[in-house]
């Protein structure tokens, strides 16, 4: 069956499996009308092509949802067909990573798989079944651990007389892969440990073994730079090294190289969640003495291992377990590893024995997963929106799809080459990405899906807004409207002028400007400073307190620093750094209209992007008129104090240094440090140059810190280093 064909199959059977597991959930029975043997062959061959599609290509097609769902109805099909239960099921097996590099080594007790639950209620059902299955009340207590759920790649490590002798891959849950070798440069796995502390003899522990996320980025920051290298040297042909994927690639790759040191390279932790398996030298069990899971883990923390420790905890009723598992889950970006969700165990590992296992996974755990950074959805239509500049940016209006926590229907797409480069279509199936705060963005267009129906994207000729020629200047992906009365443009300026790092005029934002638009008091900027307050006054919603609160605020603003201002009137690349730094030059803004080039590009760290920018905005008569306007109106013109250099305090304990932080400071805020270096004597920069004298590093520090260590002049220090000398 070709690809397509199967997707639409699998796309029905998603379908069917999600309305029939509603159907059973209701008492209702099984809704479809196929015999059952035909459904469980459809099943089976699009399981194992979902499956082809996520292990071999690393490239999935359905949501791990949309998986479970399919999965879940060939296991309860073959349960009440046992004589359907086909060899080759994907129920028959777990997952494989063996291949022939390594030998082969048999677990002692078999690594298996986690069940999946996605919210509160499929807990609930968990936590129900587990009472049933041990005969307990419906409300008999139950202690649950709750721990991360790591994504990277699982380890056995075996102990005997306290050393480590083994270390295996998952494998296929029976057998791993022995790769002690590469195991042993870990420095969270201690090659040596006393079990003997705990009557144990020989042991065997499952883990995970990760890659920290800034270990993951750094990594591939290498590798990009070595390829540049590479290129430059040897040009197009040179050879490539591709990049991790993600961080659970980078991190079982590791695991699998054939040279121990390049998995120390790698530098990879292991952290440890179970011990699985413990005996006397008499060969008689001591894990179950431990009591519960909670305290064996503990105890696995006490001689040397990495544990989840603040991450783990006990919960005596399931809905602590979701909160618990909520709470994670908001805080997943912030937290160094890559999470995929959590584990929920019954603790008593007495109940645990008794729970045992099913042929693919505990009874006595499940798996909370997080809610998927990744989903699908079909892209319906092509919005064109104009931005304060005129730059036209392609907005897609996708089919609502929930991701990550939020209801996603808007995703910008950038510009006209991320179109082309993603061959992405109308009525195409998308694959969307929002990892944490991060705005969600199309990773690819999926051409499996396409039934001819798909069109290509028409790029308009014309602003969307004002129906002038839109052009795309040489050289850039942008495409711009040049009309600058085009309505979009003066909207979105006029909102940037009055906002909070702009003129910051309270009380007048985007609704009040779109209003005062449509009742033709503002065309232009100077409109904002001879407002019509009479008749303001009789619009619905405008009482005299408010008036007169919106004058007082405009007035205020009227005073603000020139670098306010001159970054307030939307001028291409002119952020709050270039206005301030040109602010700091000139006594009055407009001495800026004779600037020539050099003048910009002599001041340092300024660029010849600012000085072009500048020119052309200068070089247009009605921007000098409206300047002039301004000033009659009574706005600022004039340098303030605010607007002036600071005087560098030639006797402060970094006169004269260039200093930058990177990473996140923990006690005090970035612009406050900053303030701090300037008063002591010190120029702030923004990036890492020969020039620079010191580095402040805070926390999860990256690539900045690796330049400023390559270049091996920089001083670098830590936040708690910085103050001790600012504050001596
Ligand atoms: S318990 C028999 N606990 O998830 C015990 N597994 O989807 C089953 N994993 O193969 C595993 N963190 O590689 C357990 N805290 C944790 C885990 C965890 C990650 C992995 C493990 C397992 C897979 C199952």
């Amino acid at each position: 069956m070709a690809d397509h064909d199967l997707l639409r199959l699998s796309n029905q059977l998603v379908a069917e499996a999600q309305a029939d597991a509603g159907a059973v959930a209701r008492g209702a029975g099984p809704l479809f009308q196929q015999s059952s043997a035909q459904r469980i062959d459809d099943l089976i061959r699009v399981l194992k092509f979902h499956e082809h599609r996520y292990y071999v290509l690393d490239d999935p097609l359905v949501t791990d949802r949309e998986y479970d769902a399919l999965y879940r109805q060939l296991l309860r099909l073959e349960e009440a067909h046992t004589r359907l239960v086909r060899s080759d099921s994907p129920s028959q097996r777990v997952g494989s990573d063996l291949t022939t590099n390594f030998s082969t080594v048999a677990h002692l007790v078999p690594m298996l798989s986690l069940a999946n639950s996605y919210d509160l209620e499929d807990l609930r059902d968990w936590a129900a079944s587990v009472r049933r299955y041990l005969k307990v009340e419906p409300d008999a207590p139950l202690t649950f651990a709750v721990e991360p759920k790591y994504d990277g790649g699982s380890v056995a490590l075996v102990y005997e007389g306290d050393m480590l002798v083994r270390g295996a891959t998952r494998g296929n849950g029976a057998e791993g892969e022995e790769i002690t070798n590469n195991l042993r440069t870990l420095p969270s796995v201690p090659l040596k440990a006393a079990f003997s502390s705990l009557g144990m003899q020989r042991v065997e522990l499952r883990g995970e073994a990760l890659i920290r996320k800034d270990r993951f980025a750094a990594l591939n920051a290498e590798r990009t730079e070595l390829n540049r290298v590479a290129r430059e040297a040897r040009g197009a042909d040179a050879p490539q090294q591709s990049l991790f994927a993600n961080p659970r690639n980078a991190a079982t790759g590791a695991l699998r190289m054939k040279d121990p040191r390049e998995t120390a390279a790698r530098k990879l932790d292991a952290f440890v969640y179970s011990l699985g398996y413990g005996v006397d030298a008499a060969g008689q069990d001591r894990v179950l003495a431990l009591g519960s899971h909670f305290a064996a883990v503990e105890a696995l923390g006490r001689l040397g291992f990495l544990i989840p420790g603040e991450y783990m905890r006990r919960c005596e009723t399931i809905e602590a377990v979701a909160s618990f598992c909520e709470s994670m889950q908001a805080q997943r970006d912030e937290l160094p590893y890559e999470l995929d969700g959590m584990v929920v165990k019954v603790d008593d590992l007495a109940l645990q024995a008794r729970l045992g296992n099913t042929s693919h996974h505990p009874r006595w755990a499940i798996a909370f997963k997080f809610a998927a950074q990744q989903a699908t959805s079909t892209l319906e239509q092509v919005d064109f929106q104009v931005g304060k500049i005129g730059s036209v940016t392609p907005v897609a209006r996708i089919t609502p799809v929930a991701l990550a926590g939020v209801t996603v229907s808007n995703v910008s797409l950038h510009n006209e080459d991320f179109i082309r480069d993603k061959d992405i279509r109308l009525g195409d199936k998308i694959l969307v990405e929002r990892a944490g705060d991060v705005i969600p963005y199309i990773v690819k267009s999926l051409p499996e899906y396409r039934d001819g129906t798909q069109a290509e994207v028409r790029w308009p000729e014309r602003c969307p807004e004002c129906a002038e020629p839109i052009v795309r200047p040489v050289g850039e992906a942008r495409w711009l409207c040049i009309n600058n009365d085009c309505p979009a443009q003066v909207i979105a300026r006029l909102i940037h002028h009055v906002s909070k790092d702009a003129m910051d005029i309270d009380g007048l934002g985007e609704k009040q400007l779109v209003r005062f638009r449509e009742n033709g008091f503002i065309t232009g900027l100077p409109d904002i400073y001879r407002l019509p307050y009479e008749r303001i006054s009789a619009l619905e919603g405008f009482k005299e307190r408010s008036i007169e609160k919106l004058k007082a605020a405009i007035e205020t603003a009227k005073g603000n620093p020139i670098q306010r201002f001159l970054y307030s009137l939307s001028i291409h690349h002119v952020g709050r750094t270039a206005s301030k730094m040109l602010a700091e030059q000139v006594t009055d803004v407009r001495e800026l209209a004779e600037w020539p080039p050099e003048r910009y590009l002599a001041l340092h760290g300024m660029g010849q992007t600012v000085a072009d920018n500048m020119m052309a905005w200068w070089a247009l008569e009605h921007n000098r008129r409206m300047m002039d306007e301004l000033a009659t109106l009574g706005v600022n013109m004039r340098q303030t104090e605010e607007d002036k250099p600071m005087v560098p305090n030639a006797d402060g304990p970094f006169a004269g240094k260039t200093i930058l932080f990177t990473g996140t400071l923990t006690t005090i805020g970035r612009k406050e440090a900053q303030g701090l270096a300037e008063a002591a004597g010190a120029r702030n920069v923004s990036g890492i140059s020969a020039k620079l004298d010191i580095l402040v590093a805070g926390e999860k520090a990256g690539s900045k810190l690796k330049k400023a260590e390559a270049l091996g002049t920089v001083a670098v220090m830590t936040e708690e280093e910085f103050l001790a000398r600012v504050r001596t």
